[in-house]
């Protein structure tokens, strides 16, 4: 009878009640918590994760100006209907250079966390410019002015600056070669062995909107064609069965 009587006194004093709420929340916190940042396995050991390219962290960057995220998840969940649709499940390392990251809280359009190669340039490309061209039932607003502008502003090198203060491994070769960098992925004639030295063979070097010149459409292509292409799965294997 005691017992019910104590928590009668938990129960009518709203002060010790928020109090004890307060510490019984805090300890399974911790207790969730904690341990993700001591455990190996948090963030997987994976092959062929890389800071993005000048050209893609522009890209990136567009994306995030344009509230891409708004209406498009970044993150494939371990269920079955998910990974039938989109592919592997999201894994941690793949946002491990995300800042901020772009998992996503609502889908109105599909998930694009593996949308890359998926398409053809030219297709992404036209969808930009009018979705409504190449799926009729598109609401998806239209994006055809980024072709018109043309990507001048050599601010490049302090964008890659920017990530690597937050911890994104950007070498100081990276950031002196940012801004060639950014010109070259998008020129096929150009020499890009650098890049891909520093970048390895995943930066893919085309001219992404066929126009003379590195537009905004560029970028952004040059980003969505490399998401969820950079891990190696074939020498990837889950923790669960190690
Ligand atoms: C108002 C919501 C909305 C916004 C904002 C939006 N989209 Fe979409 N997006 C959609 C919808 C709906 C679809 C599915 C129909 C279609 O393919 O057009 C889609 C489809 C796509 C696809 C094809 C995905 C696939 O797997 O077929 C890509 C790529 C894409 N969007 C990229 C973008 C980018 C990049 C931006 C920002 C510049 C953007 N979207 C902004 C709604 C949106």
């Amino acid at each position: 009878m005691s017992l019910f009587n104590k928590h009668k006194a938990v129960e009518t004093n709203a002060s010790l009640l928020l109090a004890l709420s307060f510490v019984v929340v805090t300890v399974g916190g911790v207790v969730e918590i904690a341990p993700l940042f001591y455990l190996d396995n948090t963030i997987e050991k994976v092959e062929g994760m890389r800071p993005y390219t000048p050209l893609e962290l522009k890209g990136r960057d567009i994306y995030v100006r344009e509230g891409c995220y708004v209406c498009h998840s970044q993150m494939i969940r371990p269920l079955r209907d998910e990974v039938e649709r989109y592919g592997h499940y999201s894994l941690a390392v793949e946002s491990s250079y995300d800042h901020p990251f772009q998992w996503g809280s609502k889908r109105t359009g599909p998930d694009l966390a593996r949308v890359g190669s998926r398409y053809s340039d030219e297709w992404h490309v036209d969808h930009l410019t009018d979705p409504r061209s190449v799926v009729p039932v598109s609401i998806m607003p239209t994006y055809g002015f980024l072709s018109d502008v043309k990507i001048t502003e050599l601010d490049i090198e302090a964008l890659l600056k920017t990530h690597r203060m937050v911890g994104v491994p950007y070498t100081d070769e990276m950031i002196e070669n940012a801004a060639a960098d950014l010109f070259v992925q998008a020129d096929p004639d150009a020499d890009y062995d650098g890049l891909q030295e520093r970048y390895s063979e995943s930066a893919q070097v085309r001219n992404f909107d066929g126009q003379d010149g590195v537009t905004e459409m560029d970028a952004l292509v040059a980003y969505l064609q490399m998401l969820g292409t950079l891990v190696d799965f074939s020498t990837f294997t889950p923790v669960a069965n190690r």
